[in-house]
């Protein structure tokens, strides 16, 4: 293969790029950009492909999720708490059930930058450039607003920064100390059936803490019980913001993307000749690789081949976007190739990408029962071929919004329209996420007592 740097991937086709205006205001800013501190430290990456490394055995369980986009306008501490709330409670639903660890990976602190199925977008008469995340043009359909402006990617580099350092002091400060398990439920939450649930776990986990305290383990000789290690990662499709932020580590020498812990390539982006592959597969960061319907099992081969050569456990995630309806059929020839191979990878299931359909009423939007659905079929799947779910993949928010169908809280079509705030894909709300969380919390529970069975035998 030939050799890499960080710019190696310009020499390659490179789908899903903005077309810049201004070829000298892009390059000041990957300048300005280059000099700024990193966002993540290497040593933090490899921690995370350590857990990862887990996942693939089984020994632990991923849980990813975040927003669609993140967006400048609801750039808020709230937002930024609540989502982390919904996550936390939804680790302790699937730790209880599971009886592993949850790796927590965050879609935020980064995740700007939009993949568009058309590069124009048509309304009426008028036709203009697609809106491709904020970090790189504004989504009013405008002449003006719709130019791609590179000083955007300062403004998410500066907003992924102030996020970053929220999501630590809230890990880190004792806002995820488990005896705070209850207060992390929302007041829109708390009545809901998901809520009571959750309260009656909550009680049962203040129990579990009384007794460890009192056999002489708590949050001064286990630190786990007041702190949180808590990743965020991003789709890297931008690649001359990811570049900006790509450094050598000194310990090492190896190339880190220092934009996220975790990155990962879309769907449309896995091409193994393309810009994006090219440019993930030098750097050391624990990746993700989306495997949507079309992927066929020699091209995962031959893209594993590419981004993992050494077969590193925890190096590669794959996620799954085969959609309720194909993950059955769509699914199993990966997961046997891969099996086949002898490559380690953590399977995780991303249920969201490939159930979205337009409502009645106009609306993007996923219906919780055919995202369970999705899951449920990818459960079914690694049971039958002897493989171990790893992990799962949301877009999710801490918010009350009404972008997804059905729920405990039955959202029709009617009210999509009521709080429908994304600014590009549906996310589940607070509640549906928890609910969610439950209902995957079975699964795990089914394959934890198979698992305790079998070493019974
Ligand atoms: C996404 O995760 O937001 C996304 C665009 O997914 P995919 O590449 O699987 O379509
Ligand atoms: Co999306």
């Amino acid at each position: 293969m030939s050799s890499w740097s960080p710019a190696s991937w310009r020499e390659k086709p490179a789908v899903q790029m903005p077309n810049y205006p201004d070829s000298t205001a892009v390059a000041d800013v990957e300048a300005q950009l280059s000099g700024y501190p990193p966002l993540v430290f290497a040593g933090e990456a490899r921690a995370l492909t350590k857990q990862l490394a887990m996942a693939a055995e089984g020994k632990a369980f991923v849980l990813q999720g975040g927003d669609c986009a993140e967006s400048f306008a609801e750039f808020h501490a709230d937002n930024i708490r609540d989502t982390f709330k919904v996550l936390l409670q939804m680790t302790v639903v699937l730790m209880y059930a599971a009886g592993t660890p949850v790796v927590k990976v965050g879609r935020l602190a980064g995740q700007f930058a939009k993949p568009r199925s058309s590069d124009m977008e048509k309304q009426g008469d008028v036709e203009l450039p697609s809106y491709r995340g904020d970090i790189v043009n504004q989504i009013e359909f405008d002449i003006a607003a719709r130019v791609p402006d590179p000083q955007r990617m300062v403004r998410a580099y500066n907003q992924a920064a102030s996020t970053l350092n929220l999501l630590c002091a809230f890990a880190l400060g004792g806002f995820a100390d488990l005896h705070k398990v209850h207060r992390w439920t929302q007041d829109f939450v708390t009545d809901s059936p998901a809520g009571q649930r959750y309260s009656e776990l909550a009680d049962r986990i203040d129990d579990a803490l009384r007794f460890m305290e009192a056999c002489g383990v708590d949050a001064n000789t286990s630190p786990h019980v007041r702190e949180a290690s808590f990743f965020t990662s991003h789709e890297a499709l931008l690649l001359p913001y990811e570049q900006s932020l790509t450094r050598q580590d000194s310990l090492t020498g190896d190339w880190y993307d220092c934009s996220a812990h975790m990155l990962w390539i879309g769907d449309r982006t896995r091409q193994p000749d393309g810009a994006h592959v090219e440019f993930l597969r030098g750097v050391g960061n624990p990746l993700g690789l989306k495997c949507g319907p079309s992927l066929d099992p020699d091209e995962l081969i031959r893209l594993i081949d590419i981004l993992n050569p050494d077969n590193i456990p925890g190096r590669l995630t794959l996620i799954s976007r085969m959609g309720a309806d194909s993950v059955g059929q769509g699914l199993p020839p990966l997961v046997r190739k891969v099996k086949q191979e002898g490559r380690s990878v953590v399977w995780s299931c991303d249920p969201m990408h490939g159930n979205t359909h337009t409502s009645g009423t106009g609306y993007k939007t996923r219906a919780v029962d055919r995202i369970l659905a999705e899951v449920q079929g990818f459960f079914a799947v690694h049971q039958a071929e002897g493989t171990h779910v790893g992990g799962v993949h949301f877009e999710m928010t801490g918010q009350d919004v009404t972008e997804c169908l059905g729920g405990a809280q039955e959202i029709t079509e009617e009210r999509l329209g009521d709080r429908y705030h994304t600014h590009c894909d549906p996310r589940l709300n607070a509640n549906q996420s928890l609910e969610l969380a439950f209902l995957i919390a079975e699964s795990l529970r089914h394959r934890r007592n198979g698992v305790l069975r079998e070493a019974a035998e």
